[in-house]
């Protein structure tokens, strides 16, 4: 579905990301893992249009999107949930998820995709009507991927949702986007924490300062001796 290929790029001519190539299938879930600065958030931002490569390509339902605008991929079908969830404080939960929904024409078919989403996602159903800002840390996650996916979007990239977040909400959030996995969606994660990211992916990739140094199953890199050393601390 994604491919992403000898891809370089930076800030201000400046390299952060290295050659880098992979690949997400259809119904996956992929996750890149790394340690602080490794550049995860820039690869996402470079899929999503927001950072243009220096040089590589990349590659959407065979179609290239390297040089296109981030607006025309989200419309391909490309949702992005960024880094440190960006909820809207002073809106509704519910006019939040209705900014995710831009890209449907049909009023019919954002109610459809409403409900859809508060299916999987009863709490936010309940706080519908509550100021964003009102809501728990791992709610705010939780209408931050809720919003990306009223893109009705094929792909779903996610920006280190664990951060800032209690071990016991980070399960909470990680089970959700193992319900929407099931439900079909390919999922592009990417996460400092590096085992609960691992063990949940069909595969993976290890991310050191923008070169990718490993890549397999999930289970491949867990039993690794370079994530065994560099991240878990055997
Ligand atoms: N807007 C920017 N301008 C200049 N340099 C940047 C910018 N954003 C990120 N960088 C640099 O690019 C490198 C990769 O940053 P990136 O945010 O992609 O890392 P990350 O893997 O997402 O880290 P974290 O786990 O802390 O979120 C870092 O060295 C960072 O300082
Ligand atoms: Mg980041």
């Amino acid at each position: 579905m994604l491919k992403v290929r000898n891809l370089s790029t930076g800030y201000d001519g400046v390299p952060v990301i290295f050659d880098v190539s992979f690949e997400v299938r259809e119904g996956e879930m992929v996750s890149i893992v790394g340690s602080n600065g490794a550049g995860k958030t820039t690869i996402l931002k470079t899929i999503s249009g927001l950072l243009k490569p220096f040089s590589g390509e990349i590659e959407f339902l065979d179609k290239r999107i390297d040089r296109m605008p981030a607006h025309e991929i989200v419309k391909l079908g490309i949702a992005h949930v960024p880094e440190g969830r960006h909820v809207f404080g002073k809106m509704t939960v519910r006019d939040n998820l209705l900014l995710g929904a831009y890209t449907l024409e049909s009023d019919t078919d954002i109610k459809k995709v409403l409900e859809e989403v508060y299916e999987i996602f009863p709490r936010l159903k309940e706080r519908e009507n509550q100021k964003a800002e009102t809501l728990s840390g791992g709610e705010q996650q939780m209408l931050a991927i809720a919003r990306g996916l009223m893109s009705r979007p094929k792909l779903l990239l996610v920006d280190e949702m664990s951060l800032g977040l209690m071990p016991i909400l980070v399960d909470k959030v990680l089970d959700i986007l193992k319900e929407i996995s099931r439900r079909g969606m390919t999922i592009l994660l990417v996460e400092q924490k590096v085992q609960e990211a691992l063990e949940m992916a069909d595969r993976g990739y290890v991310l050191q300062t923008g070169r990718i140094v490993a890549e397999g199953t999930g289970k491949e890199l867990l039993e690794s001796d370079l994530v065994k050393k560099a991240y878990m601390g055997m």
